[in-house]
């Protein structure tokens, strides 16, 4: 089943939710685990990327100590997905995530040169199915996208942290939001190639496109995609929700 163009590309959705949360300060619960509503967050993002018939799984990665809590929470909340969900434990970093879902892909899935991977940050519940579906469409033409807003502040840099080295011009600025979407043997293929300095840098998964000099595609976002970071940032949640 496949919801227009390139019927049969496997696609796939990654979660990333193996993220501890330390800005939000409460050690004892992941943030994506917070309520939001009535459901926790984790939930109303993973039922975005499960009502999309394209994804033949949709890839929960958390905690390795919380697999079992979000197995209860998947039960309780969407039973409906639970066939099409594969929950896995994360990495270290975030990139160590992404590189466990590639892993779990390849030995679990059927997929070939034309498989997507679109992965998305566990924490962003407002994601819209327009931006997802675009991302399906960029990654399946161009190989690669990212998900960007235009930069709204001026963006200003500082090379020792104490004044400024240079404004860099805001309309050419973006700012990166999620899904972020790759051609999986591409990624792979890419991600192999990197050196250990070049590993280290790795800020998100499409810096190792553009580490290579390989095109990675704007996907218009919203800036109600807004990533849950902050204790504020639960009550914008929450106004956004209407609750
Ligand atoms: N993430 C992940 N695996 C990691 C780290 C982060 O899957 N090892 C996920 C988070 O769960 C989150 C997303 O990546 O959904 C965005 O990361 P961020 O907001 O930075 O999450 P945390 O690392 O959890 O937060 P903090 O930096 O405050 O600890």
């Amino acid at each position: 089943m496949s919801v227009g163009g390139n019927a049969g590309t496997n696609a796939y959705a990654a979660i990333l939710a193996g993220g501890s949360g330390a800005r939000m300060g409460n050690p004892e619960k992941p943030k994506q685990f917070f309520m939001l509503g009535e459901k926790p967050i984790l939930i109303h993002t993973v039922e975005k990327f499960c009502a999309f018939p394209d994804f033949q799984k949709v890839l929960v990665m958390c905690p390795q100590v919380w697999l079992q809590q979000t197995q209860d929470l998947i039960r309780r909340h969407c039973p409906q997905y639970e066939d099409r969900i594969a929950l896995v434990a994360g990495g270290a970093e975030r990139n160590d995530t992404v590189m466990n879902a590639i892993a779990y892909v390849e030995q679990n899935c059927p997929a070939d040169n034309d498989t997507i991977l679109v992965t998305h940050d566990a924490v962003r519940p407002f994601v819209s199915h327009r931006i997802i579906r675009d991302n399906i469409a960029a990654a399946r033409e161009h190989g690669a996208c990212d998900t960007v807003v235009p930069a709204t502040d001026t963006i200003v840099e500082s090379m020792d942290g104490r004044a400024i080295s240079a404004i860099p011009n805001r309309s050419v600025l973006y700012q990166g939001q999620t899904p972020q979407s790759f051609n999986l043997h591409k990624l792979k293929e890419l991600t192999s190639s990197l050196t250990d300095e070049e590993r280290a840098t790795l800020t998100d998964a499409c810096k190792i496109f553009v580490l290579r000099g390989e095109r990675v595609v704007l996907v218009e976002g919203d800036v109600a995609n807004m990533k849950i970071t902050y204790p504020q940032d639960m009550r914008v949640a929450t106004s956004l929700m209407g609750k």
